[in-house]
């Protein structure tokens, strides 16, 4: 299983290095994450939480950044980290290629967030482990009325990744990428090295409906790397991000909570991934309209739809993106948040992550909340550092005879512990966190949930195939065969043959 291309100093089980890059000289480590730099003029704040009682051992890197990066980062049980980046680890704000990739390795499961901060202007998105990243993609940007710099980034983790961007197919758009102007539904085609990142920056060209295939698992980000929104008088910018879901991770059934909005405007972006034609192909419902209105999208199409921050249900014939953007401040706007939603088909059963602190953001924001949607059902065995939600403020909807609830529990920002949320018996939930100061300022990231289950291997690193794979364990859950299946399967640990048939990549022990 431990194959290793290229590097001979490294005797990494899942990942090759070419021979031109620095070799970390670790050995074996099993939960790398992977994180694009973001772009920018300011420093950048990463914080690791670890999802262990057990120390983990970490380390960052960013091997080909003017300032070459190597920290190591050590994080007791259920503790978190936070480093500090320079600017010169920041990708350009301009298209084209660069090596502003940076990589957390750690022995233990963890989460990493990265930050953009500037005087309490803030915006974060979390990182996707490797295990999770996939090699097809859909790009969501921000919605016209706040964007001024849609763009995205893709990162390869593997050496020679062949990538292929195709510009949406429904709109007048104009690229121009290494001197060549691409326009509406051209492919932009090109193959990164290792930690290289492929950039597409645009004045206000709305790239929503862009796809991304590659041949190697790649990592995308997306969202506006200027917004600009009035406040009062005045128009301050901002960034937006995201880490975008590789296309397996997408779902029907969407639940929005923006809980804590009052005084909020919030807009939610629907693109169709394939023709949602049927007249009740989606349908918007909200917990005071439970009949709500149908629309139609056509493939590749991105509906807006403004709305007063209630809870939503969206529920689609055909899987759908989903993304939400909230703005405090009410009608004289304010600095926005965006949130890829994760579709209830693709909730987990343990999240784990940090709420920074002052010392990161130069700005202790006042009001942080997770928000959690699980079953009413249940609502009880859910934990968020081992206490109860159940008294927490809740709105209930009604998903096809089934309640759900969406809880927005308070939690406090700490620069030493994880927040931690769990079920006790397996039921699952979806997750973000928002954070908002006393004012106009707020940023957030939607919350990425794993299946708690044994530790095992996603990708065969002959072929880094990354997708569904069929394990046999022995009694030690130690792996005893693995073989690629197709890029979906469906069903649960099932202890008595000790066989994993898994439909998500998203698995932890
Ligand atoms: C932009 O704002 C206008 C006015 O508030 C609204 O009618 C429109 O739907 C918004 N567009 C988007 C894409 O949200
Ligand atoms: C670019 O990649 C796409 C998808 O792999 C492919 O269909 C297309 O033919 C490629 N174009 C060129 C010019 O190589
Ligand atoms: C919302 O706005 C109203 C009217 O300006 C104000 O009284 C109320 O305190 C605001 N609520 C919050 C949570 O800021
Ligand atoms: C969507 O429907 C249109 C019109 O029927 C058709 O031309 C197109 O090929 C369809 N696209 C997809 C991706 O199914
Ligand atoms: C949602 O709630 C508001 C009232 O708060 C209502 O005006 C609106 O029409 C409702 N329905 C949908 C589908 O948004
Ligand atoms: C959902 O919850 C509401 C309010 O708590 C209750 O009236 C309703 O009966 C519940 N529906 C189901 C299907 O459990
Ligand atoms: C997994 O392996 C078993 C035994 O070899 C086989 O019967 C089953 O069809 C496989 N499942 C998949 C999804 O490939």
């Amino acid at each position: 299983m431990a194959v290793v291309v290229g590097c001979t100093l490294c005797v990494m089980a899942y990942i090759s290095f070419s021979s031109a890059a620095l070799c970390p000289d670790k050995t074996k480590w099993n939960y790398p994450v992977f994180w694009i730099g973001l772009p920018g003029n300011y420093g950048c704040e990463i914080y690791s939480a670890n999802g262990r009682s057990t120390k983990a051992n970490a380390v960052l890197e960013c091997p080909y950044t003017t300032d070459r990066v190597y920290e190591p980062l050590t994080m007791f049980g259920h503790e978190i980290n936070q480093e500090s980046l320079t600017i010169a680890t920041r990708m350009p704000a301009s298209t084209g290629k660069s090596f502003h990739g940076c990589l957390v390795q750690s022995d233990n499961p963890i989460s990493v967030v990265a930050i953009n901060k500037y005087d309490g202007l803030i915006e974060g998105s979390q990182f996707r482990e490797l295990k999770e990243l996939g090699t097809e993609y859909y790009i969501m940007t921000a919605n016209s009325n706040i964007s001024s710099k849609p763009e995205f980034a893709i990162m390869a983790p593997f050496a020679g990744t062949k990538v292929s961007v195709r510009l949406p197919l429904v709109r007048p758009i104009s690229v121009n990428y290494g001197g060549t102007t691409y326009t509406t539904g051209d492919w932009i085609n090109d193959t990164l090295k290792d930690f290289q990142t492929m950039r597409i920056v645009t004045n206000k060209i709305d790239l929503t409906g862009s796809y991304v295939v590659s041949d190697k698992p790649v990592a995308v980000v997306a969202g506006d790397y200027e917004t600009k929104v009035p406040i009062g008088g005045t128009v301050v910018s901002g960034h937006v991000e995201e880490s975008m879901p590789p296309v397996q991770e997408l779902g029907r059934d969407y639940i929005v909570a923006p809980l804590i909005h009052e005084n909020y405007t919030c807009s939610l972006r629907i693109l169709a991934v394939s023709n949602v034609t049927d007249v009740t192909g989606v349908t918007i419902s909200n917990i005071t309209d439970t009949v709500g209105f149908a629309v139609s999208i056509p493939f590749n199409e991105v509906y807006d739809y403004d709305f007063n921050c209630e809870l939503q249900l969206i529920r689609a014939n055909q899987d759908i993106m989903v993304g939400l953007f909230t703005q405090t401040g009410g009608i004289v706007g304010g600095k926005p948040a965006y949130f890829v939603l994760t579709p209830l088909e693709k909730a987990g059963n343990v999240a784990w992550f940090s709420v920074p602190d002052y010392h990161g953001l130069n700005l202790y924001f006042e009001h942080n909340y997770v928000n959690i949607i699980v079953k009413a059902s249940d609502a009880g065995g859910i934990r968020v550092k081992n206490s109860r939600i159940t008294s927490q403020f809740h709105q209930d909807i009604d998903v096809g005879g089934e309640n759900y609830s969406a809880y927005s529990v308070r939690v406090w920002a700490f620069s030493i512990e994880a927040q931690w949320i769990h079920h006790t018996s397996g039921g699952k939930f979806v997750c973000y966190f928002e954070a908002r100061y006393n004012d106009w300022r707020t940023y957030g990231y939607t919350l990425i949930p794993y299946q708690q289950g044994p530790d095992f291997l996603f990708w065969n690193a002959d072929d880094h195939v990354a997708t569904a794979k069929n394990i046999t364990y022995n009694s030690n859950f130690n792996v005893k065969k693995f073989e690629a299946t197709s890029n979906r399967q469906a069903k649960p640990f099932d202890a008595s043959t000790n066989v994993v048939l898994t439909n998500t990549n998203r698995v932890v022990a």
